[in-house]
Parts: structure tokens; sequence; C-alpha cells
């Protein structure tokens, strides 16, 4: 078989596995991808490896962990938490009864508890007892939400957490950190593609860092479109801080912190 063909045989088979559309995702970054698994399986031909994958359950977990990178932290861009912290989070909080807050390819869920423990804490520092908000993450890949649900840590993701969030959060067993109870409650994890139309009007907060970055322009037009559409009025997104906002978005997101890439959603 052609050897465009035979990539092209491979995607076909991931959507058909997965529902997700790699057409959608940068060539060059797809091909990179599949690279680094061909050579680490010794294989130097998409045909090879599309016979290889078609006959083995379990490659197709493997390679859809391979192309979706899981890479995150707690407090992962620590300047983008503090600027929500301080600047953005109070007034929502102080206007609102009741939040709701989406992470967005969330992986093994860290930035979604951190936002838990950043929101207990403004709580507590603006004297609201038992403050109502929810917390949805979301991942395409069913192994992260797996983690994300266990809620046990060890390891470089916890670099950015200080020794009194550690204790004041998490239980430690000796190695894992494992996330408290009454934090892990605010936090509701399910598999979703943000490649499809979500919930309409519901969000205050929208977090989607470090995942559009390898999709498409086309593509990323049509998520950063479907999270306008998720917002409420004047509901926040966030993006990570190596995207950039397109410009057909500029009569509806206005830029607060470019820097830290937090924009509002305008009607
Ligand atoms: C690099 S992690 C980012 C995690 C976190 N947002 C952060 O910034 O630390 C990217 C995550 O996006 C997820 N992802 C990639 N494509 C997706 C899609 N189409 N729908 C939902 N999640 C997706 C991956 O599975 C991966 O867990």
């Amino acid at each position: 078989m052609d050897e465009n063909k035979a990539f092209e045989k491979l995607k076909e088979s991931i959507y058909n596995k997965f529902g997700l559309d790699l057409n959608q995702y940068k060539e060059n970054y797809l091909k990179r991808r599949l690279a680094a698994r061909m050579r680490s399986l010794q294989m130097i031909s998409y045909e090879e490896y599309l016979k290889y994958l078609l006959t083995r359950e379990d490659e197709y977990n493997i390679l859809l962990d391979k192309l979706t990178i899981n890479v995150t932290q707690f407090f992962r861009d620590p300047e983008t938490f503090e600027e929500v912290e301080k600047n953005i989070l109070p007034n929502i909080m102080r206007n609102n009864n009741t939040i709701k807050v989406w992470s967005a390819g969330c992986s093994t869920g860290e930035e979604a508890y951190s936002i838990a423990i950043m929101m207990e804490e403004i709580a507590e520092n603006l004297g609201i007892l038992n403050y109502k908000y929810n917390i949805i993450g979301t991942d395409i890949d069913e192994k992260v939400l797996y983690k994300a649900r266990l809620g046990y840590y060890e390891g470089r993701t916890l670099d950015n957490l200080s020794d009194i969030r550690k204790k004041k959060y998490f239980d430690f067993d000796g190695k894992n950190y494992i996330i408290k109870e009454n934090i892990k409650k605010k936090v509701e994890f399910l598999k979703y593609n943000i490649m499809e139309p979500f919930k309409k009007d519901y969000f205050n907060i929208i977090f989607c860092r470090n995942v559009i970055i390898y999709f498409t322009r086309e593509l990323q037009n049509k998520v950063i479109g479907y999270f306008y559409d998720s917002l409420k009025e004047n509901g926040i997104f966030i993006m990570g801080k190596t995207e950039t906002m397109l410009l057909s978005f500029r009569n509806k997101f206005e830029c607060l912190n470019i820097r830290e890439r937090i924009f509002i959603k305008r009607a």
C-alpha cells in the first residue's frame, strides 16, 4: 500500500475507534507523534504500523496516549492562577451565588483541582461560608480521567504546590499525595471531545489551556466558537500561555490580560 494511503487509513481507524478526527490536528505534529511511536516499535512504514494497529486492541489506547500529550501540573503557570485569584474570581464570586467552571482538556485533573483549591481560598478570604460552585473536568482520554477521579499524585506535578497547600488539601500515604474529599467532591470528570459543541450559556469560566495548540487554525476557530457559546455573558475564557486568540473573535472576546491569555465574553 502507498504510504499516503496508509497514513489516511491510520487516521480513519482512529476516527472509527474514538471519534477523534485527526485531520483537524496539525499534520507535522501528527507525523512526529506517529514517528515516535513507530520508532519505539522499530517500524519504518505507516503500512507496517497500520497492520500492527489493526491486529492489537491495546495499541489503540497506546497510540491515543502518544497523540494526546497529557503533561500537566498543579497550578501550572502560577502567574495565571495568581491573576485569576486576585483580579478575576473575587468579583465573579461576589456577584454570583453559585458558579460553574470548566477545565476543558483536563488531563489527570491537576488543573481542575487547582481551581477548586483556589476557590476554597478565595471564599475563605471573602468570608463566605460554604460557597456553592462546581467544576467540570473533561478530556477525550479515558485513561487520564480514571487517574483524575482517583486523585493520587506524586512527582513533578506537585512542584508548584506550597507545603501549606499540600498539608491542607492532601493526605500523604508515604508515596502519593491524595486529594482530600472536600476538594474532590467539587469536581466532576467527564469524557468529552471538545470538537463537539457542549452546554450553552452555562459556564462562568472556561479554562482550556495547552489543548488547542495541536489543532489546525480551522478547528481552533470552531472550538473557540463552541467555548464562546458555552460561556454566560461576561464569562471568562483562559487559554494556554503559548496559545493565541484568533482575530476572528476580536468582537466577541475582549482581552483582560494578554500575558496570561485571559478574555471576557462580550454579547
Ligand atoms: C497537555 S494536556 C493539558 C492539561 C491542562 N489543561 C494543562 O494545561 O495543564 C492536553 C490534554 O488535552 C486532551 N485533548 C486533546 N485533544 C482533545 C480533544 N479533542 N477533546 C478533549 N480533550 C483533548 C489530551 O487528552 C490531554 O489530556
